[in-house]
């Protein structure tokens, strides 16, 4: 292969391509985030429960506490984005305990429990059609009715996105993994499971009190709230059954699924967000492996991409 080539080929990669139509549709912020560009750092400590010993021997889940480095974000790519303007929220930890390989295992969580399509190529297809559906001037609940339309079975993400309240804070809503992982034991045996962050505290902020906020009142409450207590949440596992999907996450699984406690988070400080921070939701380090789910493989290199343009500069 000649570098033409390889040159064409590598631009003509899904992942490339991706961050290309981001770029396109949302404008290109040098040095920042090709999705949940503006975000807030925080340090805490992680204490597991106990009760995943036996199921996986991933190092942070069994008796020591950890502490961890979480990201609290904005889903827009533009960092400009209000609060208000970027419904969906993701909360990132990176346990700071690393496997044997020095992998240091990331939670990647975002506040809707499913997501929109099964595969990254219809997600990128969703994309240009909202594009230009914006295009044509078409109202935020007129986007959603014409992409209900054009992907049916994204009907459920996308109606849980039109009903998302403004949270209160960044540490009082409930974030989802969306994804299945499986846990694996001393004797090889898998598990799948999937994540949630529960906050010791539930909390939204009425419509009309966040329209009036300031654009980054969320940053400005957890600054506020961390310089007089910790903040916490629950890490609760739902635990998959025979035959619940693992490569589908625009699906849920049944509600009735055994769930367990597997630790609990305490935030204490912000502190700036520590050079080269990637939080990739595939490193998961030893104990705990990935599922065939196509859109949690692909964000290996779509995360990948981006953090490249972001790190040059670009
Ligand atoms: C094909 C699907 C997806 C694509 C292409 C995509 C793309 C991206 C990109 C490019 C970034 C910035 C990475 C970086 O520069 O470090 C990012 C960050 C993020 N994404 Fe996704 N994403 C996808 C699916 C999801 C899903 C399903 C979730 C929900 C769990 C999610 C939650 C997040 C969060 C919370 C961040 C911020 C991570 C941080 O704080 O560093 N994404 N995404």
């Amino acid at each position: 292969m000649d570098f033409q080539e390889e040159t064409t080929t590598f631009s003509n990669r899904l992942p490339v391509r991706f961050i290309n139509t981001i770029e396109e549709i949302a404008g290109t912020h040098p040095g920042q985030r090709r999705a949940h560009a503006r975000g807030i750092c925080a340090k805490g400590v992680f204490t597991p429960s106990g009760r995943t010993i036996g199921m996986t021997f991933a190092a942070h889940l069994q008796q020591e506490p950890c502490e961890a480095v979480i990201r609290f974000s904005n889903s827009a790519p533009d960092p400009a984005t209000s609060d208000l303007m970027s419904p969906v929220k993701g909360m990132a930890v990176e346990f700071q305990r690393p496997d044997r390989h020095g992998v240091k295992p990331v939670i990647v969580a975002a506040t809707i429990p499913v997501f929109v399509t099964r595969t990254p190529e219809s997600f990128h297809e969703m994309m240009i059609a909202a594009r230009d559906l914006a295009k044509q001037g078409h109202s935020f609940k007129e986007r959603i009715n014409g992409l209900l339309h054009l992907f049916p079975h994204a009907g459920k993400a996308l109606t849980l996105l039109d009903d998302i309240k403004p949270p209160a804070s960044f540490v009082s809503i409930p974030y989802y993994s969306v994804h299945a992982f499986y846990f694996v034991d001393e004797s090889g045996t898998k598990r799948a499971v999937k994540y949630e962050w529960v906050p010791d505290a539930e909390a939204h902020m009425p419509l009309i009190k966040a329209a009036v906020s300031s654009k980054d009142y969320l940053e400005d409450e957890l600054r506020e709230r961390l310089n007089s207590s910790p903040a916490g949440f629950t890490l609760k596992l739902t635990l998959g059954e025979e035959g619940d999907s693992v490569d589908d996450c625009s699906v849920s699984w049944p509600s009735e699924r055994e769930t367990i406690e597997a630790g609990h988070l305490s935030i204490q400080q912000l502190i700036e967000e520590p050079d080269g921070l990637l939080m990739d939701p595939t490193a998961t380090g030893e104990g705990i492996e990935v599922t065939p789910d196509p859109i949690l493989l692909f964000r290996h290199d779509a995360y990948a991409e981006s953090y490249r343009r972001r790190q040059e500069g670009c």
